[in-house]
């Protein structure tokens, strides 16, 4: 792994303010498909695309000719003085691929900034309505929705809300269906059960009247480690949304773009479609940054009429970024790759599957399509977890490096839901690619494995599992 040595002025991003990480971050210096290299030249394969961002692998021809025709031709134009035609075919083409109910588009420039934009939109839309007093959110915890003020405020983690408060609008939260840890006896449809009457009981709480939305992941993600509802709760918390006037948005900036089999996570439950719905990562590929908020011709040409909706930000619907995004479109669309995304989901599935059988600390596998979380225990009998303080999920990314293999693993909520890693590769991985990765994760868990034992951590039931 490759160490750079931190200058003492001027540090990397990552070390701006984060506590010590154990994990050693390569330095990047090239990337092709879904491989990096870092500067003494080792080989990574990328197997979550960043966080579920590089849906097509790094160095696409189409998308990087794209964006440079789009800069020699027009390379910026600001929303509230000019308008330009990537901003419209990319809002026209999302629209068509979301369906009826969805026909404007506003972009930002990634997931955060399309969180806060979303939330200032229905909060808008409420007053100018007549609803001045909905103002309340309601989140899962736990769960992530940004990083911006106002989507950090509104994510579920209670580590993090009391800096927050009395800073910004904090969410109220309801417990998110969390089915591999359910309380013993309770089915899985129980616990989202609970979990929609928890909704239900905090509207009430809060008064219908002053509750603006509840946002939530469809699949669950970072936070969660793609946990998926059944179509029961999804319906359930509709026909809630519904019956209190409170506006269902969905976080789609991981699932959005096929990342978890259709191109929205919303088309697996037609009957409890959001009203809002929120894109990012995947849409620009890597390349560009980019987000959006679909929301009804209704609602928006309603705020329109009003009062209007003027906040924009000066890059936002950036032709540049447009373009790439089109690009990944025509890529997807042509290349069908959500057709070999289909396979690849099958193969990686059979494969992680395997892994845990192999590896007793590998308690839960999660996820549809290609977004995959592996939850790691210290006792898959007990699912005890493992210790916060051995930083699992930190350890687990060392190893992977030392294989050549990042995955994605963030501890959220200081790890009181537990510790998973994610596998996301791109909807362009063949099968041998796909055979690698699970050969090369299989090399990082074998490491793991001996660390965990070295450090006592493994049960005697997972040490005699393994022989
Ligand atoms: C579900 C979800 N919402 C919002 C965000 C924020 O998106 P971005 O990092 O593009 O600002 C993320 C990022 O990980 C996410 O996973």
């Amino acid at each position: 792994m490759n160490a750079s040595p931190e200058p003492a002025v001027g540090r990397t991003q990552d070390a701006f303010y984060s506590r010590a990480s154990i994990v050693s971050l390569p330095l990047i210096t090239r990337a092709q498909g879904i491989r990096m290299w870092d500067e003494a030249g080792k080989e990574y394969i990328d197997a979550s695309c960043g966080p579920m961002v590089s849906c097509l692998g790094h160095g696409n021809e189409r998308v990087i000719e794209a964006m440079a025709a789009q800069a020699r031709q027009l390379d910026y134009a600001f929303t509230l003085v000019a308008r330009n035609r990537p901003n419209a075919a990319l809002a026209g083409r999302l629209s068509r691929l979301a369906g009826p109910g969805y026909e404007r588009v506003t972009f930002a420039s990634g997931g955060s900034e399309a969180m806060d934009r979303t939330l200032q939109f229905a909060r808008q839309f409420a007053v100018a309505t007549g609803a001045p007093s909905r103002r309340a959110i309601i989140t899962l915890e736990p769960s992530y929705h940004g990083g911006t003020i106002a989507a950090a405020a509104i994510s579920g983690d209670q580590s993090r809300s009391p800096f927050f408060q009395g800073f910004a609008q904090v969410s109220d939260t309801v417990p998110a269906p969390m089915p591999y840890r359910r309380p013993e006896g309770m089915s899985v449809e129980e616990q989202e059960g609970a979990s929609a009457a928890a909704l239900e009981r905090k509207i009430a709480e809060l008064g219908a009247e002053n509750v603006l939305a509840f946002v939530i992941e469809p699949i669950g993600g970072i936070s969660r480690g793609a946990v998926v509802p059944t179509a029961g709760y999804m319906r359930a918390i509709r026909d809630i949304c519904t019956r209190h006037g409170v506006l269902l948005i969905f976080d789609e900036i991981i699932t959005g773009v096929g990342r978890t089999g259709p191109f929205f996570a919303m088309h697996r439950w037609p009957d409890a479609r959001p009203d809002i719905l929120v894109l990012a990562k995947a849409l620009g590929g890597g390349y560009a940054p980019i987000g959006a908020t679909l929301a009804p011709a209704g609602m928006v040409d309603r705020v329109a009429e009003l009062t209007g909706f003027e906040f924009a930000y000066s890059y936002n619907a950036h032709p540049i970024a447009c373009a790439a995004a089109l690009a990944v479109l025509d890529e997807i669309e042509e290349r069908q790759l959500l057709e070999n995304a289909a396979h690849r989901s099958v193969q990686l599935e059979t494969g992680l599957k395997a892994l845990l059988g192999r590896f007793a600390f590998l308690g839960d596998l999660r996820g549809r399509g290609l977004y995959r979380a592996v939850e790691m225990v210290r006792d898959r009998k007990t699912k005890v977890m493992l210790p916060q303080e051995f930083r699992p999920t930190e350890r687990m990314r060392n190893h992977a490096l030392a294989q050549g293999l990042m995955v994605y693993a963030r501890t959220t909520s200081q790890g009181r839901y537990g510790h998973w890693f994610t596998h996301a590769p791109a909807l362009t991985t063949t099968e041998a690619e796909c055979s690698e990765i699970l050969s090369r994760l299989e090399r990082a868990l074998t490491g793991f494995e001996d660390e965990l034992s070295a450090a006592g951590l493994l049960v005697r039931q997972a040490a005699e599992a393994r022989s």
